[in-house]
C-alpha cells in the first residue's frame, strides 16, 4: 500500500507496522492510517474512550498556544514530535495571524517525516527533520534547522502531546536552555488525573523539575512559559 504521489522511498514506509503518528491522525479525523494503525487506536478507545475527544482538545490548546505566542513576538517554530500535517497544523494556523512565519517539524516516526516532506515540498518556509526529541543536538544543532531559522531572534518551540512517550531519565531541559531569549515553549501532557493526587504531583514534579506544571487536557490551559 503506497500513499498517492509517494516516492520510492516513502513507499518503503511498513503500512502493516503501528505508527503512533498514523494512529494519531485517526483520532483526528484523518485518511493517513492504516487498518493495523486504526485496530490499535480502535482498541484505546476501549480502555480510554476519551481519546479523540483529548486529541482534538489538544489541537485546539494549539491553536491558543500558536496565536500566544505571535502575539508575544515570536515568528519561528519547532513542532517536536509533529505527527503528520493534515489540516490544523503549525503552518497553518500561524499563518493565518502572521504570513511570515517559518517552522521545523520534527519527528521520529518515517511516516510522519515521509509524509510531511511530501506535503511541505512545496513550501520554502517550512521543514521536516527526521528526529528524536530524547537527542536535542540533532534537532537545536542539525544544519537544516540551523539554515531555516535565526537563532539570535525567539523560537517558539512546541512539544504538543509527545512527552509522554519519553521516561522522566530523558530529560528535556536542554531545550530550554539552548534556546534565543524571549523564545517560548508551549507543551501538553497526558496525565491521569483519577491517579493517586500524591504519586500524581511526584510523577508531575518528576517530569518537570524545572517548567511549570504540565499542561492539562482542559479547555484553557495556562499560558506558555517563557524561556529568557
Ligand atoms: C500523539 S502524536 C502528537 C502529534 C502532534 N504533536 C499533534 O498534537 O497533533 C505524538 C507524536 O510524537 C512522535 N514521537 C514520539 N516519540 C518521539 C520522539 N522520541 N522523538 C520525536 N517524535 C516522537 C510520534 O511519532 C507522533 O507523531
Amino acid at each position: 500500500m503506497a500513499w498517492p504521489g509517494a516516492s520510492r522511498h516513502e513507499r518503503s514506509v511498513d503500512p502493516e507496522r503501528l505508527s503512533v503518528a498514523r494512529a494519531h491522525n485517526y483520532f483526528l479525523g484523518g485518511s493517513f492510517n492504516t487498518p493495523v494503525d486504526r485496530a490499535f487506536a480502535e482498541h484505546v478507545l476501549e480502555i480510554l474512550p476519551a481519546s479523540k475527544t483529548m486529541a482534538l482538545d489538544n489541537r485546539n490548546f494549539l491553536s491558543r498556544a500558536i496565536a500566544y505566542l505571535i502575539e508575544n513576538g515570536v515568528r519561528q517554530f519547532i513542532d517536536i514530535g509533529s505527527g503528520i500535517p493534515t489540516a490544523g497544523k503549525v503552518h497553518h494556523i500561524a499563518r493565518a495571524l502572521s504570513p511570515d512565519v517559518t517552522v521545523v517539524y520534527a519527528d521520529n516516526d518515517p511516516v510522519a517525516v515521509a509524509q510531511s516532506k511530501l506535503l511541505l515540498r512545496d513550501d520554502p518556509a517550512t521543514v521536516a527533520i527526521d528526529a528524536d526529541l530524547r537527542h536535542s543536538a540533532d534537532i537545536l544543532d542539525n544544519a537544516t534547522v540551523r539554515g531555516h531559522h535565526d537563532f539570535s531572534q525567539p523560537i517558539g518551540l512546541l512539544m504538543i502531546a509527545v512527552l509522554h512517550f519519553i521516561p522522566d531519565h530523558d530529560d528535556p531541559a536542554a531545550y530550554r536552555d539552548a534556546l534565543p531569549p524571549a523564545s517560548y515553549i508551549a507543551l501538553s501532557h497526558l496525565i491521569d488525573e483519577t491517579a493517586h493526587p500524591t504519586s500524581t504531583a511526584r510523577s508531575a514534579a518528576a517530569s518537570t523539575p524545572t517548567r511549570a506544571a504540565p499542561a492539562r487536557w482542559s479547555p484553557e490551559p495556562a499560558a506558555p512559559s517563557p524561556t529568557g
